[in-house]
């Protein structure tokens, strides 16, 4: 049996939060609460998605138009609680099949349990199926109450529950299953006489029950799946739980990761087989990592391609792409539009932007290239500055292939190097070098002869030059 909807409850404001941002909007691992949540859904392949938008609609629905164009929006002005943004979801719905209801703020779940619940749900002919949990630390949630025969009788909320259901361990995920038409018939009957003065989405259970509904609590054997965010303090939980669950899952897929509780990699990352991973690492955004890399220690890469091979130490890089066994590092910043070729080497103390390195080439120590063309098997010497920026414009500077630039260069754009040309050690330049040519752009050196013993007699350099043994000092 296939799914009908699926309805995302996600208008709360997130008060505990204390945070501009929607409490949906925060991200972990690379997505938002939301967007965790609308992919583990999306393997379920539900005909339509709603998603109830309230507190920071705007924000929500541009996010949404990203992530899951095709999710219609329903907008609940004022909280009312998830029993009332159930029933505005349902409000122009022609209910039929089944119909999956979830929270917006549970980033654990896995489309795996998801499916699970949906199975049993169909498989027994429930009208209604909550997922539950045994949860060591059940303060906060909805606690499912259960009769003498096991079955499910109602969920009490926290703030309703007295002693004895505070007690009880087996806690309401906020994720169900129901027939769509008996829900469309049931969700007009709730009340909101409760401490919260909501309606609560909850209450459907009882109503259904008294109804004569079939109502089934399955109770899943990972209770972090179930876990809600409420605060930053169950964000920062949900970021680590999520943490371990993808580093475990790239261990298995054959990548070795050295110290697993410093690395953090987002859900959105690929790696393949072989790859190392060393401490205090972080993979983030669309970054891919291609087999028998080695990443870190320390070093963050963000919407990154990483090449096979390739080396990179102690470093930061953002929407860069780094060739078949280049180097970087350590200390290198490899900023957007950077494209570093096979065999090439960006070493310390570089940063680059929005440049191309050719094959084999090599930028090895201490400098700044902006707005490059970098030929093949081209070295730039140590300390080489492109100067893009004319303090108004940036320009382009191309270097052609196996040219020596001298180190301590200042590259003023636009400029051109041409193949196999050099440039001498200091220089400042201003114009092109041909093909095959020298530039030299820098003062020629004269030395005053005897300078330091006529102007600083007495100093422990004038001592030394004094003795110096082909001194010839006195001209
Ligand atoms: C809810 C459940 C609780 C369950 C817990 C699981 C109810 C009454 N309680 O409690 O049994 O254990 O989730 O995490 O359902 N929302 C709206 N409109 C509203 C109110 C809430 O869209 O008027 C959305 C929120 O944005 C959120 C979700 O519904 O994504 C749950 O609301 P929240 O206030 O977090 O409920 P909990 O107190 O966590
Ligand atoms: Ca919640």
């Amino acid at each position: 049996m296939s799914l009908e909807t699926v309805v995302i409850l996600a208008a709360g404001e997130g008060t505990r939060m204390k945070s501009k941002t929607p409490k949906v909007l925060h991200t972990v691992a690379g997505r938002s609460l939301l967007g965790h949540v609308i992919a583990a859904c999306e393997e379920l392949q539900a005909k339509n998605l709603r998603v109830v938008v309230g507190s920071g609609r705007e924000q929500v629905e541009a996010h949404l138009s990203e992530i899951a164009p095709a999710a219609t929006t329903i907008f609940q002005e004022h909280r009312g609680g998830t029993g009332h943004a159930t029933q505005l979801a349902l409000a122009d719905l022609t209910p039929q099949g089944t119909i999956l209801i979830l929270a917006g703020d549970t980033p654990m779940l896995t489309g795996q349990s998801l499916a699970q619940l949906l199975e049993g749900h169909h498989a027994g002919g429930f009208t209604a199926s909550v997922l539950t949990a045994e949860h060591p630390e059940p303060t906060g949630y909805g606690r499912i109450i259960r009769g003498d025969d096991g079955s499910l009788l109602r969920i009490v909320e926290e703030k309703d529950a007295d002693e004895f259901e505070k007690a009880i361990e087996e806690i309401n995920s906020g994720v169900y299953a129901f027939d769509a038409v008996k829900l469309a018939g049931a969700i007009g009957k709730l009340r909101n006489d409760n401490a919260q003065g909501e309606l609560y989405l909850t209450d459907v259970i009882e109503i259904l029950r008294n109804d004569g509904g079939k109502i089934a609590a399955v109770c899943i054997d990972d209770f972090t799946e179930t876990l809600g965010v409420n605060d930053r303090v169950q964000l920062a939980e949900a970021a680590a739980l999520l943490r371990d669950r993808i580093n475990e899952k790239w261990m298995r897929a054959g990548v070795t990761i050295v110290d697993p509780a410093t690395t953090w990699i987002d859900d959105t990352v690929t790696i393949s087989a072989d790859v190392t991973i060393l401490p205090g690492t972080s993979l983030t955004g669309k970054t891919a990592i291609g087999s028998g890399a080695v990443i870190g220690p320390r070093t963050s890469l963000d919407d990154c391609a990483v090449a096979s091979g390739a080396e990179v130490k102690e470093s930061h890089a953002i929407s860069a792409v780094i060739g078949e066994n280049a180097s970087v590092g350590p200390f290198t910043y490899l900023r957007p539009g950077t494209i570093l070729a096979a065999h090439t080497r960006a070493g310390a103390f570089v940063e680059m932007k929005n440049s191309t390195l050719g094959e084999g080439s090599k930028v090895p120590h201490l400098s700044y290239v902006g707005d490059a063309s970098i030929g093949e098997g081209t070295n730039i010497g140590a300390a080489t500055i492109f100067v893009n920026y004319d303090g108004v414009e940036k320009h382009q500077t191309t270097v052609g292939d196996h040219v020596r630039i001298g180190s301590d260069s200042m590259l003023v754009a636009p400029v051109t190097i041409g193949d196999g040309a050099y440039t001498a050690a200091g220089s400042v330049i201003t114009e092109d070098v041909p093909a095959g040519a020298m530039g030299v752009g820098r003062a020629r050196q004269r030395n005053v002869i005897g300078w330091v013993l006529r102007k600083r007699p007495g100093t422990k350099s004038a001592d030394a030059a004094a003795s110096a043994p082909s001194n010839d000092q006195e001209g």
